[in-house]
């Protein structure tokens, strides 16, 4: 199947990030909000990206233009009647995907691609409430989405093989590396990642060092790009939670049961960056 027509069903953090990657290949992109405040948001956050981009040398002006003439904003959800893929990017709840799953499901063309950016919660639950299991996937992206090159392909047991293939030749125009995985929590990076920065915080708990020295001992020792306190803060807090509840909650595997400390920053509202305090504090 061809693709032209991309749906991005929420403009966050990932949503905007998505929309971005596919406007600047080419594609046409209908990016939807849940109202003018939070698609604003969006759009400007997509604007600040593509100025990013000019001033690293990925592209001209003229590009970032182009990107955004590709870009249409919307609230209405009806705009995604003409997408052959549609990615949901919303908060990782859910109820609430379901619901977006089912009005998309009337919503776009019967050979539309229906798929799911979720960190960890199970696309087959997404499809059940489809009448079309086969075309639905998971397009699991990563933070920053402009500019990470990983993209995790989740096949559930409904998804069929032409669904994959065109995920993964689809993958390759937007630039990204595709790595296929079956519909377990956490894929493959959430499986791995999670584990380490909860051991990280329970370290910082339990006295083992400052978050500093532990942050400098990761970077340097193992040459990561960021220690696991500046990650988790730029993931986001919130978002860490609820992954590792979410993986906790189909394994029960202990490790990953969010830590005490964890638990408290997200009820306090330290959520990392993106709320200017987390294990570290940002100004704007
Ligand atoms: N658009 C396009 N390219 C951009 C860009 C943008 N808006 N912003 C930066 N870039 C490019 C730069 O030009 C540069 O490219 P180059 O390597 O070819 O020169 C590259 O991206 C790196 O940018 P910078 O040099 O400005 O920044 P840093 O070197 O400080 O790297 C970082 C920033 C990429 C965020 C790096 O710190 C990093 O990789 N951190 C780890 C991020 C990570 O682990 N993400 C995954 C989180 S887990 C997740 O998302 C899963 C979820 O389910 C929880």
């Amino acid at each position: 199947m061809d693709i032209q027509k991309v749906g991005v069903m929420g403009c966050g953090l990932m949503g905007s990030g998505i929309a971005e990657v596919c406007a600047r290949s080419g594609y046409d992109v209908v990016v939807r909000e849940i109202n003018s405040d939070l698609l604003g948001k969006g759009i400007e956050m997509i604007e600040a990206s593509t100025e990013t981009a000019v001033r690293k040398g990925k592209g001209t002006e003229e590009d970032r233009k182009v990107t955004l003439s590709h870009i249409k904003g919307t609230t209405n959800m009806n705009d995604f009647n003409k997408c052959d893929l549609v990615i949901e990017a919303i908060s990782e709840d859910i109820d609430e995907k379901r619901k977006v799953f089912s009005a998309l499901d009337e919503i776009c063309p019967p050979h539309a691609i229906l798929a799911s950016n979720t960190s960890s919660l199970s696309i087959i639950d997404l499809a059940a409430v489809t009448k079309r299991p086969e075309n639905v996937i998971g397009l699991h992206f990563f933070r920053p989405a402009p500019v990470m090159k990983l993209l995790e392909l989740v096949r559930t047991i409904a998804t069929s093989d032409e669904v994959i293939e065109t995920a993964r030749k689809f993958g390759q125009s937007i630039g990204k590396v595709t790595a296929t995985c079956r519909d377990t929590p956490g894929f493959i990076v959430n499986r791995l990642l999670v584990p380490y920065l909860l051991i990280a915080i329970r370290a910082l708990e339990t006295g083992l060092a400052s978050k500093e020295d532990i942050d400098q001992a990761v970077t340097l020792g193992l040459n990561y790009p960021m220690g696991p306190f500046v990650l988790a803060d730029f993931i986001g807090l919130d978002i860490l939670y609820n992954t590792s509840m979410g993986i906790y909650e189909e394994l029960r595997d202990p490790v990953y049961f969010p830590p005490v400390l964890l638990k408290k920053m997200v009820v306090a509202g330290h959520m990392g960056r993106k709320t200017g305090q987390g294990f570290y504090k940002y100004s704007k």
